[in-house]
């Protein structure tokens, strides 16, 4: 048997997001206190096991939930992910709707986004970092893995927990939430929710070459629906908690679905596009 052809082993970070950063799904659990050349993570990495696969966890917004979406290191959170070895990274998030069909408590699996933040360093190739020379311009079509994305919605699907199959999601800068005239404007833009982490997390995912997906919990209708009131954070914490559980049974159940398949093509693929899209300087 040729050993080239054996499949590169994959190893899975998962990143929580608000209510999710309890680290009870791992075996084996170790914390592991990282540095980057980015500065440190917002949390220490948990590194441990479901089901016999690799994974990490990492909280968002740190353990304490202190963190507040501005001011998340989003590229240590990456790279951190990335220095530890993760192919994969399955995330959650919690979304306001733009759209009546995603009702809050609906889970969706994004497809797509719209950057509306204006203070995030959205690349790891900012010419200040040593082995990291040139310029990026990742194509962000697709943004997000598509066959994480499949995964994860053929996850959901065997859980019969129904999830939107796509969705474009709308990240702004927060802290506060949209006025009444920006979620109408996101919503004829093709916005279908809203959140304030998606980006740049998914953009340095990408730029780290690592497959990541999204599972969006839609836990208010943002402001934009006549005669409801807006959103309020009492009613997205309360609609997370009551829909969390769902979302950890998706990711554990994606853990074992990722490392029954054999990834090497797109872990390979994910990392030539980042070459290609490099460019030297010295040419
Ligand atoms: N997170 C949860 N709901 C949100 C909303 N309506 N806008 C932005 N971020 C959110």
């Amino acid at each position: 048997k040729d050993t080239n052809l054996d499949p590169i082993p994959v190893k899975i970070g998962i990143i929580g997001g608000s209510g999710l950063d309890d680290p009870d799904i791992l075996e084996q659990r170790k914390e592991k206190i990282v540095e980057t050349p980015y500065g440190a993570p917002s949390d220490s990495l948990i590194e441990g096991e479901i089901g016999g696969v690799q994974c990490v966890l990492l909280a968002r917004h740190g353990r304490k939930h202190d963190i507040m979406p501005s001011n998340v290191n989003y590229r240590a959170n990456i790279w951190a992910l990335r220095q530890v070895g993760c192919t994969h990274l399955i995330v959650s998030t919690a979304c306001g709707s733009l759209r009546e069909s995603i009702k809050p408590g609906n889970l969706v699996v994004p497809h797509d986004f719209i950057d509306r933040t204006t203070k995030r360093m959205q690349t790891f190739y900012d010419g200040q970092h040593a082995g990291m020379t040139g310029v990026c311009h990742l194509p962000m079509y697709p943004a997000f893995s598509e066959r994480t994305r499949k995964v994860l919605l053929d996850a959901a699907k065997e859980l019969e927990y129904d999830a939107h199959d796509k969705a474009t999601i709308v990240t702004i800068e927060g802290p506060r939430f949209s006025s009444r005239s920006e979620s109408n404007m996101f919503r004829q833009w093709g916005g279908d929710l809203i959140n304030m982490t998606t980006c740049p997390e998914v953009v340095l995912a990408k730029e780290a070459g690592l497959l990541y997906g999204s599972v969006a919990i839609a836990t208010d209708y943002d402001c934009w629906r006549m005669g409801c009131e807006g959103v309020n954070v009492q009613d997205v914490l309360k609609t997370f908690a009551e829909n969390v559980t769902k979302v950890k049974k998706i990711l554990v159940n994606a853990v074992g679905r990722i490392a029954k398949e054999d990834w090497s093509e797109d872990i390979l693929n994910a990392k030539q596009c980042v070459c290609n899209n490099t460019m030297s300087g010295a040419m």
